[in-house]
């Protein structure tokens, strides 16, 4: 079976220190360990912001020899990399962030040239800035990239501000698949303790992106041709469908914008299917269908799949056909690889 994993992280192994540059003392940084190995030997860094010590990371962010290696003992044929929302700067003056748009996207593709037919990366873009997202996406995919990642909102702005959705038009007229992470994560005050941020707060940011471009009409407006594909299975969203659903039926100002019921959407958009667990995968096909669903990791963090592929290969209720077109099929006609 071939296997595209299409939701895994990267990082250069250095790039230029952006507090020198630009000020402000928040920038995200690598403090490398030299001589310091993980227990797999691997050589460690602490992603920094600022001077806060924000995530341990190892060598596979920046080394696709490391990458390439371990995607070989696990049997993933393919990746596709994309940025940690750390390095998107949405808060920052648009000459920043496009600065920083345009450094992190072409370091991604210098890691995808190691192996051209086994990694490929999707770009970041300001998308405070409409235009210079537009521009940014169409000059990274013109570079050889395969898609563009988006953080699941900007501020204050969901999924279904006038600009997000120009921007995902522009995508679709250029047929520009795009991959929503959440990230900024809701309620921080409330969530700092235990990775609550990741473990509650990322599921909710998710189906309140989904929600929020179905209600406010998103999909009403944006074109079919539109390739979207939330990360996290779409979080909490399938689960709660059903009280979405009886919401918008039954109480005016819960219908929004759209046309129709939520479950009208289900074919406008692709979930991933990091969701650690069968039966979350099992409502996930019973919701969306296999044709919808793309396998994807989190690699190379401690809260993505650490045995890759294994949740769809021993999945139970799923044939093999199934499972093919979600470990690769779907990625390859979603991201138009020819691999
Ligand atoms: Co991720």
């Amino acid at each position: 079976m071939q296997v595209i994993d299409i939701h895994s992280h990267f990082f250069p192994k250095t790039w230029p220190d952006l507090e020198a540059k630009f000020g402000g003392g928040d920038w995200p940084w690598l403090k490398h360990f030299a001589n310091e190995t993980n227990e797999q030997g691997y050589s460690k860094a602490m992603l920094m912001k600022g001077q806060q010590a924000f995530r341990p990371i190892y060598s596979a962010c920046w080394d696709a020899e490391v990458r390439l290696a371990q995607m070989d003992a696990q049997g993933v044929d393919q990746q596709i990399i994309s940025a940690t929302p750390i390095l998107f700067a949405y808060e920052k003056p648009i000459e920043q962030a496009l600065y920083c748009a345009q450094l992190f996207n072409d370091a991604a593709l210098e890691i995808c040239a190691k192996d051209n037919k086994r990694l490929f990366a999707m770009a970041q873009v300001p998308l405070q800035d409409i235009d210079a997202a537009c521009k940014e996406a169409s000059r990274a995919m013109k570079t050889g990239h395969v898609g563009i990642q988006i953080g699941n909102h900007v501020g204050e702005k969901n999924m279904d501000d006038e600009g997000v959705l120009t921007f995902l038009q522009h995508c679709a007229d250029e047929d520009i698949p795009v991959f929503v992470h959440p990230w900024d994560m809701m309620a921080a005050d409330r969530t700092k303790n235990y990775m609550m941020g990741w473990t509650v707060g990322m599921p909710a940011e998710s189906q309140l992106s989904i929600v929020s471009m179905i209600l406010g009409g998103g999909f009403d407006r944006v074109s079919k041709q539109l390739k979207i594909c939330f990360a996290h299975g779409g979080g909490s969203f399938a689960f709660l469908l059903g009280r979405l659903e009886n919401a918008w039926l039954h109480r005016d100002i819960a219908r929004g914008h759209s046309a129709h019921p939520p479950s009208y959407y289900l074919d406008r958009f692709y979930l991933d299917t990091a969701v650690f667990d069968h039966d979350a995968l099992h409502l996930l096909v019973q919701k969306m269908g296999t044709e919808r669903l793309l396998f994807g990791t989190d690699y190379p963090f401690p809260l993505g799949e650490q045995e890759m592929g294994k949740l769809i290969k021993t999945a139970p209720r799923l044939t093999s056909e199934e499972k093919q077109l979600m470990l690769a099929d779907n990625a390859r006609q979603f991201f138009n690889l020819s691999v």
